[in-house]
């Protein structure tokens, strides 16, 4: 065949390969087939040395603008076949903004903690202060000091776990008032919250390991009338303005007088249904005035300082505010439960 026949059919095969190459893998092939080191075109330009003299110039110039515009034709298919793979890339890879976004998920206080922070608050805006004891406590502060020596019957109620000669998780938080009233003079006026544990059995308003908040006011002049005005106020603060207070006589070994504190029944208002066993009222928490006993312990002149002393279950207390029934369900872990209380 005649030289430049040749080179015209090979350019324009070229072009329909270059045109139909689908990736830029096969455009690569093809630009390789004709242009590469041992490509036909390029064979072509290397047997230039071979054609005629008179024909050379001719065929020269042929296959030189075979082979720009070949290579015109290669990089404009690239160019396309490129666009194509960014834009197929572009919608892969995009994100559809209307779909609903994905929360992650935030965890809440759990009930018990919320009215325990709830009780302290209302304290703190008193004035109080709020420390903390161990979990783990001295015999001597959680019974003796208070009041409370191994013969005396109401040891036996708070049965105790023993964890090692002379130590007990203890049974309230009264101890916390020792520890403050040792570690400084009066004043002293301070809530003690905490974790504490009895040998119960567990019922629709006992756990063996629950919480509560101590208080304790020490002065010159405490009155039981400052007893009374403090818990009628928290008890309004926390139930609401409509709530009324009385105050039961109780027992307690490291208070005296002591009592219990009952609200008008959140439920019936005091007409009386099954919350309150149909009495109308609902016990809240115990208190009393600072027993002298337990000055002399911490090394207080009981004849110069008097102080009221109370102390609350939380879990009591969140029951009777979220109208929660049995005191289990707060220790389930059941999620459908605990989120309710999830703010
Ligand atoms: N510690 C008592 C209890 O656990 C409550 C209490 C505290 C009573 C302080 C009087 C004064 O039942």
């Amino acid at each position: 065949m005649d030289p430049s026949d040749e080179a015209r059919q090979l350019e324009n095969t070229a072009k329909e390969e270059v045109l139909s190459a689908k990736s830029l893998e096969d455009l690569e092939a093809v630009r390789v087939k004709y242009l590469g080191r041992k490509g036909l075109l390029t064979g072509l330009l290397r047997k230039l040395g071979e054609a005629k003299p008179e024909e050379r110039k001719e065929l020269g110039k042929l296959l030189n603008v075979a082979k720009s515009a070949l290579t015109a034709d290669i990089d404009a298919r690239k160019a396309a076949l490129k666009g194509a793979r960014d834009e197929r890339s572009l919608l892969e890879e995009s994100l559809d903004i209307t779909l609903p976004g994905r929360t992650s998920a935030i965890g809440g206080l759990h009930p018990t903690i919320k009215m325990m922070r709830e009780i302290m608050e209302v304290f703190l805006g008193m004035g109080f202060t709020s420390v903390e004891g161990p979990e783990i406590e001295t015999e001597y502060n959680n019974f003796d000091a208070l009041n409370t020596p191994d013969w005396h019957p109401s040891r036996d109620e708070q049965d105790s776990f023993y964890v090692a000669d002379g130590f007990v998780l203890r049974t309230h938080t009264s101890p916390g008032q020792i520890r403050v009233m040792k570690s400084q003079p009066p004043p002293v006026r301070v809530i003690v919250p905490g974790r504490c544990h009895r040998r119960d059995t567990p019922d629709a308003s006992h756990v063996i390991s629950f919480y509560q908040v101590e208080g304790l006011y020490v002065d010159y002049e405490v009155s039981m009338a400052d007893l009374k005005g403090t818990l009628a106020a928290f008890a309004r603060e926390i139930f609401g303005t409509e709530t009324r207070v009385r105050f039961r006589p109780h027992f307690f070994p490291f208070t005296e007088p002591s009592a219990e504190l009952d609200i008008s029944c959140l439920v019936c208002g005091g007409g009386g249904c099954r919350l309150c066993k149909d009495s109308g009222w609902v016990e809240v928490l115990g208190c009393g005035m600072v027993h002298p006993s337990v000055f002399r312990h911490v090394g207080y002149d009981p004849r110069g300082v008097t102080g009221f002393a109370f102390g609350m279950g939380v879990e009591r207390l969140a029951m009777l505010k979220y109208g929660i029934e049995n005191m289990k369900v707060l220790y389930d872990n059941d999620l459908r439960f605990l989120r309710q209380f999830r703010t």
